[in-house]
């Protein structure tokens, strides 16, 4: 089978150069591997836990979506499709909540940086925490194991909770598998270019410090704009400058080659002044995403046609899903009504309850054996041998075959017991032997 990888990007604001370098372009090249499956998927479930403002997540999870079709996703080798439109998805989510413990969920990272900082502000610890929230990381869970995923793209802040969707895979597993394993357990896949590209000030591109690079949103117009606010030192035009460490030097090498790295660093280290430095680094980051830009810009003005592509996304994943869960279905007991099985559930009783044949020497130094039924009561009673293997072999005769070994065995009945009653015992433990 081969490797499946999966990977989801939550729909809240729109995509920019970091995602683009740490997450998309890495994934569209994986995905044209020929030995691996990949799904990508829009997070919208994941979004309604940030966001409560509508338009703003039908906007994202649009825009995200043309984002991922503009970069150059090819959809026929890949399974890509909103969350959402996986109903088997929060399906397997109630399945999975039923065997986290809710201990686990209470370490969570970004559940417990909440309460910290609820804490910290002197509020109640759950101040503002959903449920959502506290259980997103199961949510998470059914999203890789519904696809049996492999391998997990992921930020470093993710890896914990590709952790935890391996746990609680292998609970289910244990739990319901009978031994069959349901779900593959998933990586997490931390790449180098998954660090992340730095931002205007060279802290982390990030959203939420304001540093970031639009990818698409904006046009070349907003393109150049952010390059021009990249932090710079103030050396003039001629003077050497040192490209190592420099923000704008890392961004430009996200999108070049190895000789157009080597010749950018040598013309800083000549003098070439901070602002031809930024055309350099417009012109190679839109040599690379302009024609893009130009795709988004006619899908965005097309909804209908990512609609399109987003509900055959959504047949091809419901095709893995829906059987899955059908099994999961059956595993945890929820099943069509049929006659039960009662005689499986009392067979292990039964055969608890078989009586027993005890060999034993009594004082008068004889050896004898007897019996009882599974309450105890002596069924037969033997004479005394003089050897013990003598007392053996009428044991084993008589287990073997059963009531037609009674006639001219040493041996009488119990009180009160009819003879019924030691046939069905010896049958028993004839049928007993046989299995
Ligand atoms: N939680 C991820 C993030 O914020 C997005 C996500 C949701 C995801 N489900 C996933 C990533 C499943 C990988 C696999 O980045």
């Amino acid at each position: 089978m081969p490797q499946r990888v999966l990977t989801g990007i939550t729909t809240t604001g729109t995509l920019h150069l970091g995602n683009y370098v740490g997450a998309l372009r890495p994934c569209i090249i994986a995905s044209r591997e020929t030995d691996v499956e990949s799904f990508f998927f829009m997070a919208d479930y994941h979004a309604l836990i940030k966001c409560d403002d509508p338009d703003r997540i039908e906007r994202s999870r649009l825009q995200i979506a043309a984002t991922w079709l503009a970069a150059g996703l090819d959809t026929e080798r890949s399974t890509f499709y909103r969350q959402s439109d996986i109903p088997e998805i929060p399906e397997l989510t109630w399945l999975l909540t039923c065997v986290t413990s809710k201990g686990q969920m209470n370490r969570a990272h970004a559940y417990k940086a909440s309460v910290d900082a609820n804490v910290a502000a002197g509020e109640d610890p759950d101040a503002n925490v959903s449920m959502g929230l506290y259980c997103y990381p199961i949510l998470m869970a059914a999203d890789i194991l519904m696809f049996n995923a492999h391998r997990v793209p992921v930020g470093k802040d993710q890896v914990q909770h590709i952790e935890m969707a391996r746990d609680v895979a292998q609970r289910f597993n244990h739990l319901f598998g009978q031994g069959k394993e349901f779900f593959v357990l998933p990586e997490a896949q931390v790449d180098a270019e998954m660090e992340l590209l730095p931002g205007l000030d060279g802290r982390k591109m990030s959203k939420s410090y304001d540093n970031a690079i639009p990818l698409f949103e904006g046009g070349a117009k907003a393109l150049r704009e952010a390059i021009a606010r990249i932090v710079t030192d103030s050396r003039l035009p001629g003077e050497p400058k040192e490209p190592d460490g420099s923000a704008l030097v890392t961004i430009y090498d996200a999108f070049a080659t190895p000789a157009q790295r080597a010749a950018f660093r040598a013309e800083l280290r000549g003098g070439l002044g901070w602002g031809d430095a930024k055309q350099r680094l417009y012109d190679q980051i839109n040599a690379e995403i302009g024609p893009m830009r130009d795709k988004y810009e006619t899908l965005m003005a097309h909804p209908e046609q990512i609609e399109e592509t987003l509900q055959a996304g959504a047949a091809k994943a419901r095709a893995i899903a829906a059987p899955l869960l059908a099994t999961l279905r059956e595993a945890v007991g929820l099943r069509r009504f049929q006659p039960l099985k009662a005689a499986a559930a009392e067979a292990p009783k039964a055969k608890a309850a078989l009586p027993v044949f005890k060999q034993y020497r009594e004082a008068d130094g004889r050896f004898y054996f007897k019996l009882s039924a599974h309450d105890g009561r002596v069924l037969l009673q033997s004479e005394g041998f003089a050897g013990g293997r003598d007392a053996g072999e009428w044991v084993k005769k008589l287990k073997t075959e059963g009531a037609a070994a009674l006639a001219g065995a040493p041996v009488a009945r119990g009180e009160g017991v009819a003879d019924s009653e030691v046939s069905d015992a010896l049958a028993a433990l004839v049928v007993a032997a046989a299995e």
